[in-house]
């Protein structure tokens, strides 16, 4: 019997450079899109999907990323005194069991693929699935859970995979497809940004990954690719050579790009917009600005 899929990475040790200042102090993954942190959200739907130990890659400057998953006495009696039950509620699906996060340190930034790598001895010898929490993805079925759903059929290393405009390519690692089987792709190779002429499909790979330990074998080698940095990507290429096993999963939902300052502000539009306590007023608000923005042409 295939094994279970119970142990997710969670790299969290980049710079965060595109939100400077504010990432001087702040770890990126900490900045919420309307009141949740980018994190609880990859937190949820690690959860949905049957995840149980989370193993976190972090850096120098993410120590309030492990408070965030801390009880908070003070805070937890005063609300408790004050009879808040509604937001103690909140602040109870932020806590973590003791045991069932690990942090490690990724020295330095050599690149997603090395911060993989840190954690090889916490993953051993099972299948693990790799979260980026900058990638938010909006779906009715979470995706990492579709995917756990489509690789209990196909076993092997599974990449989420979107399509994207080909002037984008450079900013993708981009699937070479052997065969399209609909919302399942077998992939015959993968490059890490490309020069969009150079761009295989259109199908790229954002940060939802199911993986064998084979490629945590294939980033001892540390390879440096593209932007001088060890890349995941690669490593999963190397797989792809020597086992023919890794498909693209097209998802069902919709992905925000919270690495980015426009897809953060797309993200918050969004998730501000379903919300039903914000929703009236949100919405107002933005129809009277476009209106305004369409009086003013
Ligand atoms: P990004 O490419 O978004 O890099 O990393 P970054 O450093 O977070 O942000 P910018 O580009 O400087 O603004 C994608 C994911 O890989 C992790 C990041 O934390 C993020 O979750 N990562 C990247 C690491 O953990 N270690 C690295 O060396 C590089």
């Amino acid at each position: 019997m295939r094994n279970k899929v119970i142990k997710a990475i969670f790299p969290v040790a980049g710079l965060g450079t595109r939100f400077l200042p504010a990432t001087k102090s702040i770890p990126k993954e900490i900045m919420s899109l309307v009141d949740k942190p980018l994190i609880q959200y990859a937190i949820d739907e690690a959860r949905a999907a049957g995840i149980k130990e989370f193993i976190f890659v972090t850096s120098r400057g993410k120590g309030a990323l492990e408070d965030y998953f801390d009880s908070a006495p003070q805070l937890e009696a005063t609300l408790r005194r004050k009879g808040n039950t509604e937001l103690l509620q909140t602040l109870k699906q932020t806590t973590m069991e003791s045991g069932e996060i690990a942090y490690l340190r990724q020295r330095d930034a050599l690149g997603l693929g090395h911060a993989v790598w840190c954690a090889r001895r916490l993953i051993a010898n099972e299948p693990f699935a790799v979260i980026l929490p900058d990638d938010v993805i909006a779906a009715e079925k979470p995706c990492l859970q579709q995917m756990i759903e489509a690789y209990a059929e196909t076993g092997g290393n599974m990449v989420a995979a979107m399509e994207v405009p080909q002037s984008d390519a450079c900013k993708y690692g981009l699937l070479d497809v052997k065969e399209d089987l609909g919302r399942l792709v077998s992939v015959k190779g993968m490059v890490e940004k490309p020069d969009p002429k150079d761009a295989p499909s259109n199908l790229a790979v954002i940060g939802r990954y199911i993986l064998t330990p084979n490629i945590l074998r294939n980033l001892n080698k540390k390879m440096v690719g593209a932007g001088g940095e060890i890349q995941l990507t690669d490593a999963i290429a190397t797989e792809i050579e020597a086992s023919d096993n890794v498909y693209g999963y097209r998802f069902e939902g919709t992905r925000f790009d919270c690495g980015s300052k426009g897809g953060f502000l797309k993200a918050t539009v969004a998730f501000g917009l379903e919300r039903e306590d914000l929703r009236d007023e949100f919405s107002e608000y933005l129809h009277d600005l476009v209106g305004a923005g369409k009086a003013a042409q």
